[in-house]
Parts: C-alpha cells; sequence; structure tokens
C-alpha cells in the first residue's frame, strides 16, 4: 500500500501540470541533474514583479517531474521576490516525502532551473536599464 503523498507524486508524475510550452515566454531556463542526465525546462511569463503564467517540460525520475509540475502550480501568480525565496526545504515541504540525500538533488532540479530563471530575467531586465 502506498502513503496518500506517494500517491499525490505519481498523479503529478503521470499528468502533469502546467507540461509544454509557453510561447509568449519572457525567459525560458533549463538544467539537468549531472548524476543521471535528467532534465526539466521551465517557460516563465513575467509581468512587472510576478510570475503570471509558466510551463516546464522534461525528462526523467518521478520525483524530478512531479516536483516540477507542482513547482509549477506553486509559482503561478507568485511575485519574483517570494519565488527567489523558495528554497530546498519548500519543495520538499510540498512533496511530502522523506527523501535521501540523491533524492533531494531529484526534488530540487526544478527549483534550481526556476532560479536561473528568475536571474536570467534579472540579468535582462539589468541590461536594458543600462542600454
Ligand atoms: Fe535523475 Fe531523479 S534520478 S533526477
Amino acid at each position: 500500500m502506498t502513503s496518500p503523498e506517494i500517491e499525490i507524486i505519481l498523479d503529478h508524475y503521470r499528468n502533469p501540470r502546467n507540461y509544454g510550452d509557453l510561447p509568449d515566454a519572457t525567459v525560458r531556463a533549463k538544467d539537468s541533474n549531472p548524476l543521471c542526465g535528467d532534465v526539466v525546462e521551465m517557460h516563465l511569463k513575467i509581468e512587472g514583479d510576478r510570475i503570471v503564467d509558466v510551463r516546464f517540460k522534461g525528462k526523467g525520475c518521478a520525483i524530478s517531474q512531479a516536483s516540477a509540475s507542482m513547482l509549477t502550480e506553486r509559482i503561478k501568480g507568485m511575485s519574483l521576490e517570494d519565488a527567489r525565496k523558495l528554497g530546498r526545504d519548500d519543495v520538499i515541504e510540498m512533496l511530502g516525502v522523506q527523501l535521501s540525500p540523491v533524492r533531494v538533488k531529484c526534488a530540487t532540479l526544478s527549483l534550481k532551473v526556476l532560479k536561473l530563471a528568475i536571474y536570467a530575467h534579472m540579468g535582462k531586465q539589468f541590461e536594458e536599464q543600462e542600454t
């Protein structure tokens, strides 16, 4: 018998939320887990200081893909400031299960990609202000 938390993870893995391309994304980021090569790509539409829409694509284990799916639900509509503050513990809490150190890398792949996207957005804004 599986726990309700595992069932939720498997449901996100099988029916990922916010999956696919976001044609009008303002920023995109992608990264992989060097241990296994699993990939997460995130597309964000940022307006002002808010993430107004998000999609992700990826390939990999249930934990990496389910955490990406859950993270997209969590950050849609969130301010950049709050999204920047999300950390490893938030992702683990979102999944609701105990994770080994190797599995923590799976769980935080999407968080890393989110941060890459946010910093890429900030870099673009800085460049626009300077030119
Ligand atoms: Fe590759 Fe989980 S085994 S991210």
